[in-house]
């Protein structure tokens, strides 16, 4: 695994950074709106300690260098409206898995392409990996637009991968690879 080292990157309007336990009430606003849970193969948190938990967790993870889940705040105001993070970081193959949810009231402004524009860019060039994957549901087409949009290409589909409340869910699998990533960083000629 490797070692992370405490990270803020800087977009435009977004900073994305390591998370404290002071973030747990926006945490648990954020996942505790089943509209925002709908895809991600688990219900709603009902309970403020589920989020207690979760960023018990991530903190865990960020010394075992298993997995950087980062709290995604908005610059303009301080305020944390979601999270976008490297899972399941993989040393020797290096690859990894990325996830991200951003609270309802903040979707469709390109907040999420902004904020894995950085990640992204922090897991190709500062962690060294060469592919990243994504597994999401292939109704969440907000999901599928922003991972299209940064160049992740879809690799295939497992179907009846998920079992959510008795319910079966499939999977869309996506990927980004170092050479797909690295031409976008060269300037137009
Ligand atoms: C998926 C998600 C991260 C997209 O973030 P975003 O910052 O809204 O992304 P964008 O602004 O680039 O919009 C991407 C797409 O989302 C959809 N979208 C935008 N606003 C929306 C809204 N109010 N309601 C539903 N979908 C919307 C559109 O399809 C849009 O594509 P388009 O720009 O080509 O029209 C966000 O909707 C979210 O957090 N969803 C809940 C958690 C989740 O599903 N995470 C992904 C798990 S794999």
């Amino acid at each position: 695994m490797p070692v992370l080292a405490p990270v803020e990157l800087l977009t435009p309007r977004l900073k994305l950074r390591w998370m404290t336990q002071a973030d747990v009430d926006a945490h648990f606003a954020l996942f505790s709106d089943p509209q925002v849970t709908r895809y991600l193969g688990r219900p709603a948190w009902t309970e403020r300690a589920q989020a207690v938990e979760a960023i018990d967790k991530v903190l865990a993870h960020y010394a075992s260098g298993e997995a950087m889940r980062l709290g995604v705040e908005l610059r303009a105001t301080g305020s944390l409206i979601g999270d976008a993070g490297l899972w399941r970081i993989d040393d020797a193959n290096r690859r990894c898995d990325v996830g991200y949810s951003l609270a309802r009231a903040h979707w469709g402004r390109g907040y999420a392409p902004e904020a894995l524009e950085a990640l992204l860019a922090y897991g190709f060039d500062t962690l060294g990996l060469n592919r990243i994957e994504a597994d999401i549901d292939p109704h969440n087409t907000g999901s599928q637009r922003v991972l299209e949009r940064l160049g992740f290409r879809k690799e295939g589909s497992m179907p009846e991968r998920w079992i959510v409340d008795g319910v079966s869910a499939d999977t869309a699998f996506y990927g980004l690879l170092r050479s797909y990533w690295e031409p976008r960083k060269q300037p137009a000629l």
